[in-house]
This record gives C-alpha cells, structure tokens and sequence, in this order.
C-alpha cells in the first residue's frame, strides 16, 4: 500500500486500510473493523466541534448558555457522549471505560459484544480553552477466549489490547492508529470528510535530541529524574537536547514518533503514582510507542505488564527512542542500590 492524497481516485482511506488489515486475519468477524469505524465517526464529528468551538461557544463551563438560550455542552462532555454513543451502537463492544465516567459502563444485553473499549475522549483540558492542540486515546481489548465480557473483565491489562491509537487536533486533525502490525497515520481532508493514509509504517527514531517533562516540578522530583534532566542540558555530557513540552500528551506523543526523543510524566513526591492514567492514557501510548519500536516503561516494568488494580489508577511513565528510555532506566536503577 502507498501513500495518497484525497484527490488520487484510489486514495487509501482509513475505512479502506482497516477492512485490508480485517482481510489478512483469517476467521476475522469484522467487528473490529466495525468499532474502530464507530471510532473514526466520533473523532470526526469532535474534530469539528474543536474547529468551530468558539464560535459555536463550546467553550467554558458546563451550566452555561449559549446565544440561542440552550444549554452549553463543554467540548469534553461532547467527546465522551460522542465516544460512548457511537461504541455502544457498534454492537461490537461489551465495557466501556472513560476518563469522564468514574464506574464502568456496560452496555445494553441486545447491543453487547466482545471488546472493551478504555477512552480518553478529550485529554489536554488545560490546553482546550487556549487553542492548543488536544485529542482523544484509546486502547481496544479482549478476553483471551473471546467471549463477551462481564464487569469482573474490566481490569484486562496491555496484553491484552488488540488495536489503539489516537486523534490529535492540531494544526490539522490526525488519526494514529496500530492494530498490532505497526502504526499508521491518517490526515483528515475536511473537503472530504474522509481520513487518508500519509504517514505509513510511523517508526520511532532510535535516539532523539528532545526531552518532554514539565520542568516547574524539579523540586518534586526524586534524584534519577533530576540527574537525568540536568545529563541532557550539560554541554560537558554532550550536545544539549532541546526541551518541548505541549502539556497535551497527544501532542507530545505524536511527537516523540515522529521526531524521537522522550516523553517523561514521573512520580513526583506530590504525586507518588504520577499523574497519568494506566488504562486509557498510558497502556494505548505505551503500545503505539512499542509498534512504532520504541520503548514505554513506568521507570521498572514496560507499561503494558502493568496489572491493573483499578479503573483510574495512575503510573509513572517513560515512553520514546529506545536509547533515550534505556538511558534514564539505566539512571534509576543506579539510584535505586
Ligand atoms: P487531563 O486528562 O486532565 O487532560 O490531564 C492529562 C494531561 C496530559 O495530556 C499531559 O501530558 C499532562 O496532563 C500534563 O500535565 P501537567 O500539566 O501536570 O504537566
Ligand atoms: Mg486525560
């Protein structure tokens, strides 16, 4: 398969590029195929809420009205309505976990299939009222028996994830998706309302030059994270890296694959565990990352090892260039004798 632009008349879509991959899997149902298009609708229709938030003044708070008296819907409680209405009408999921929604959400018996979806459906919400970029992640999985899961599966961990990715609205709205042969990327032509493949087996460099950490916790840190920040601005220890840091994991993430380096959410002595969430933050990064051959470790294990112990639990995390996260590994474990 190749690249291609909307205006090539066999332009490969994302509809198009998931049905190949449904076709390489031998007994595949095609429901897989049918959630990540449920998928693909919400993020378009999100895309354009984001695009024209202002105007249509979906920003703000919630309780608020807007121009024609109705009642305001923040952008993130569009996302996460958009993201459950579309997964729970794909008949192809059975749980839902979302970062808005605190329990589980199971959906109707008539409606229920064997994945279960963990979403954040708008991440990057200091970054929504100022125009930043923000997106949406996800992970898909399944019981190892594919049968239909019941409230006791919510827990599954990243082994079992079959499919993840993740939308970013940024100067232009992109879908990363893997589905466990690599990752792929796919620009949304608004002319066309269709997304189209342009970023075609995304690999991560093997080192970078750019480190991405929120540098107004220094004094949060412990030592191996201070080492290691203070190791890439000394010119002694060779050539500096840049710092970036959007705030927007998406954003960062995107990043980190495109141009290497890495991207570091620590525990900090105010937040022991981190900040970032394991189930729909960390687990759909950490197996985009590992597709794209990178490397996504909570500072000990790889995060898709991680068991999960609860809906919302946070980890440490370290994800990008293989040798820049076995450099601060390396840093760590010297620290921990
Ligand atoms: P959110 O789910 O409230 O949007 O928070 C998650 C975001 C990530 O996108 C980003 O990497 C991180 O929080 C930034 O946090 P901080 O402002 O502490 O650096
Ligand atoms: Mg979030």
């Amino acid at each position: 398969m190749s690249t291609s632009s909307a205006m090539d008349s066999n332009c490969l879509t994302l509809t198009r590029f998931v049905l190949a991959e449904q076709k390489k899997v031998p007994y595949a149902t095609g429901e897989l195929t049918q959630l990540l298009n449920s998928i693909q609708t919400a993020v378009k229709v999100i895309s354009s809420a984001v695009r024209r938030a202002g105007i249509t003044q979906l920003f703000g708070t919630v309780g608020e009205t807007n121009v024609q008296g109705e009642e305001v819907k923040k952008l993130d409680v569009l996302a996460n309505e958009l993201f459950i209405n579309m997964l729970a009408s794909s008949y192809t999921v059975g749980l839902l976990i979302s970062e808005e929604n605190e329990t589980v959400i199971e959906i109707e018996t008539d409606k229920k299939g064997k994945y279960i979806v963990a979403f954040d459906p708008l991440d990057g919400s200091s970054n929504i009222d100022c125009l930043v970029s923000i997106g949406s992640i996800f992970a898909v999985m399944k019981k190892e028996d594919n049968s239909i899961p019941s409230l006791k599966d919510a827990l599954l961990s990243g082994n079992r994830v079959v499919a993840a990715g993740y939308a970013l609205y940024g100067s232009a709205t992109m879908l990363v998706i893997s589905m466990g042969n690599g990752v792929n990327g796919f620009m949304l032509d608004p002319s066309i309302g269709e997304f189209i493949l342009t970023d075609k087996d995304m690999t991560i460099p093997n080192k970078g030059n750019i480190y991405a950490i929120n540098e107004g916790y220094t004094h949060l840190w412990d030592d191996a994270i201070r080492e290691y920040v203070q190791t890439k601005k000394d010119p002694s220890k060779g050539k500096p890296y840049n710092a970036r840091y959007v705030g927007s994991m998406v954003a960062d993430i995107h990043r980190t694959i495109k141009y290497g380096g890495i991207f570091i959410y620590p525990a900090t002595s105010a937040s022991p565990k981190g900040k970032l969430r394991l189930l729909y933050e960390c687990v759909p990064m950490a197996y985009l990352i590992t597709q794209a051959g990178g490397l996504a470790y909570d500072g000990h294990i790889p995060i898709l090892d991680i068991k999960a112990e609860s809906l919302h639990q946070r980890t440490p995390a370290f994800l990008g260039s293989k040798e820049d996260v076995q450099e601060i590994l390396a840093i760590i474990k010297k620290h921990k004798k």
